[in-house]
């Protein structure tokens, strides 16, 4: 596919997300009609996870018949062309009422993270990345931070109860140690886009899934950030750890979490 060709498809999925963020803003807007449910230990449903879902897959087979939808809600195959959706991620943070909340599509062609959507509607924040076309936050260009000192880095470290406590609190305590501000906000999608417009210095989790964050690679990658191959091996199935910061704290950081 040609640039022009993605950014074609860029422009047609960005309108579906502003569609698709009305839709969840409505649900957002009456909590007592949530639905909420739990998938599992702090793993948590809306009726709004699944009426977004539906909406994205049913407006993607009409504008790319031949593409494949992967899910977090309904699952789906990997191909050549895949979009890689979560429809709300944070959806704790929803569930509460909190805005840090978003839509996440992700575009992936021939494996390659190309294009990356994340509209957080509750915030009025639109991120948009193509591979090679740079990365904005509501029409303006984004880029990482300049930090180059642990002592003063502010990290985000992603939390899922899918990875052993210890493990987590191991990583906790060294990133402290080495002197990082650590905190978790709820979103892994937003946390890639805060890494990429300066916000944060870096957003580590030792293990999510690829809806999480398929946007968000390319979001924070076209701003400057330093990432792990996260979708080697079985990326796209499985999920992996993800480790994404600006460049000069990557290799600490690295070690911090023990991945490569
Ligand atoms: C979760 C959020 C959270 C991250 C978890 C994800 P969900 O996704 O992104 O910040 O730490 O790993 O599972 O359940 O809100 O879509």
């Amino acid at each position: 596919m040609t640039p022009a060709e993605l950014a074609t498809r860029r422009y047609a999925v960005q309108g579906l997300v502003a569609e698709a963020g009305r839709l969840a803003l409505d649900y957002f807007g009456r909590q007592e009609s949530l639905g909420v449910t739990m998938k599992g230990a702090q793993d948590w449903l809306t009726v709004a996870d699944g009426a977004v879902e539906d909406f994205l897959r049913q407006r993607l087979a009409v504008l790319f018949p031949t593409d494949t939808v992967i899910g977090e809600e309904g699952g789906g195959a990997a191909s050549d062309a895949v979009w890689i959706i979560d429809p709300i991620d944070g959806t704790m943070n929803f569930a509460h009422g909190d805005r840090n909340w978003c839509i996440s599509i992700g575009f992936l062609h021939n494996r390659v993270p190309t294009i990356g959507i994340v509209a957080a509607p509750a915030l009025d924040e639109l991120y948009v990345a193509q591979r090679g076309q740079g990365a904005t936050l509501n029409g303006r260009p984004i880029r990482v931070s300049a930090t180059e000192d642990l002592k003063r880095a502010y990290v985000e470290l992603g939390w899922s109860p899918r990875v052993p406590f210890e493990r987590y609190l191991a990583v906790l305590e060294r990133g402290y140690a080495a002197g990082c501000a650590v905190k978790r906000s709820g979103s892994g999608a937003l946390g890639l886009c805060h890494v990429a417009n300066a916000r944060t210095d870096a957003y580590l989790e030792l293990h999510i899934n690829a809806w999480d964050v398929a946007a968000g690679i390319v979001i924070a990658g076209e701003a400057g950030a330093s990432i792990n191959d996260f979708f080697a091996g079985d990326g796209i199935s499985k999920g992996n750890p993800i480790l994404c910061s600006t460049p000069a704290l990557a290799p600490q950081l690295r070690e911090i979490v023990g991945i490569s």
